[in-house]
């Protein structure tokens, strides 16, 4: 068992978050994360209707162990109907992600919720500090999904002496050893999305989860390319990590072309309803190598943690 502040906070066995994934992590892959000792989270898009967020977290609730939820701030402004039933779910954990929390944490803590922001840069994580968030997220470009520009490690060690509070390390994290190596860097735990995307539990079909197994680390693309070409309102400074495809070799970085070549946009607005892989986007993070075999999330987080534990005993021997 490994304890730290975020394992006392939520009455978990280890400090492993299973992070929102939209469209890929709903309430059983969430409850599924918990059952292995973990915080599971639902992730939330602009997409979703606040009937899903309902259903979701009505699934994860069943495991009567804590979960969360994630939104994405951007998406709130037109659609405030999701965080009301997300608040009305009541969650142990909400994660407000890509804006800036302060309008959300008030509301949240009246209702007895802990709020979470994930954090891109070290400004970022000075504006959810201020904005009251109880726990921040630092989340490296490795990432998979939507994310920003810098690296894990120099951004953890950056946003670590700001605050007092937990923080979690998030993207790149697939092994014992990593987890190990992010709590012996300071991280109250570890915020894993890539290292789930192959698990039955989740929304991904069973084509898109061999997609996952067959693909190397180098096969990701940090990309507007498929917001763009879905139409998608995402600001630019998160663009997504998926996994490289005829359509991102062919538009990445030819945004501004793709923007009036209708015919082009609507090969991933097709690709995404028949499933085509060489046109629908598959996010996932550089992470992704490392995930071989399907496995449900509550063995990926019970491996996870037993294999920290292997790996946080052995760091005495390298004292000399
Ligand atoms: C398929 C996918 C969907 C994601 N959707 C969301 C989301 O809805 N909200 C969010 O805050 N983060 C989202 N993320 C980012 C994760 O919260 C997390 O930062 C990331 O997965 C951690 O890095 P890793 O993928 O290397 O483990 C998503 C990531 C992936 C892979």
């Amino acid at each position: 068992m490994i304890t730290t502040p975020l394992t006392r906070w939520f009455d978990l066995t280890t400090p492993v978050v299973g992070a929102p994934m939209a469209g890929v992590a709903g309430g059983a892959l969430a409850r599924a994360v918990s059952q292995g000792g973990g915080l599971g989270m639902i992730g939330v898009s602009g997409r979703h209707g606040a009937g899903f967020v309902t259903e979701q977290c009505a699934l994860a609730a069943e495991g009567e162990l804590p979960f969360g939820v994630g939104l994405m701030i951007w998406t709130l402004a037109d659609r405030p109907e999701l965080f009301d039933a997300t608040v009305a779910a009541r969650p142990s954990l909400v994660s407000m992600s890509f804006g800036d929390p302060a309008p959300y944490v008030g509301p949240l803590h009246d209702a007895g919720i802990a709020v979470a922001a994930q954090v891109n840069t070290a400004a970022d994580a000075r504006r959810a500090i201020d904005a009251g968030v109880d726990v921040l997220v630092a989340q490296g470009t490795e990432a998979g999904g939507h994310t920003g520009q810098r690296a894990l490690l120099p951004l953890l060690q950056e946003v670590l002496p700001l605050t007092d509070r937990p923080v979690i390390a998030a993207g790149g994290i697939a092994t014992g050893r990593a987890m190990a190596g992010a709590l012996v860097a300071g991280a109250a735990g570890i915020w894993v999305g890539t290292a789930l995307l192959a698990c039955a539990e989740g929304l991904n079909g069973a084509a898109a989860r061999q997609r996952i197994l067959a693909a190397s680390g180098d096969e990701t693309v940090l990309t507007r390319a498929f917001d763009v070409a879905e139409g998608i309102a995402w600001p630019e400074r998160w663009p997504g990590r998926a996994l490289v495809n005829d359509f991102s070799r062919a538009w990445h970085g030819r945004e501004d072309e793709l923007v009036d070549d209708a015919a082009a946009r609507q090969l991933v607005v097709d690709g995404r309803r028949s499933g085509d892989p060489a046109h629908a986007p598959l996010y996932a993070g550089e992470a992704v190598g490392l995930v071989t075999t399907e496995r449900s999330a509550t063995d990926v987080v019970r491996e996870l943690t037993a294999d920290a534990e292997e790996a946080l005993r052995s760091v005495p021997r390298l004292l000399a």
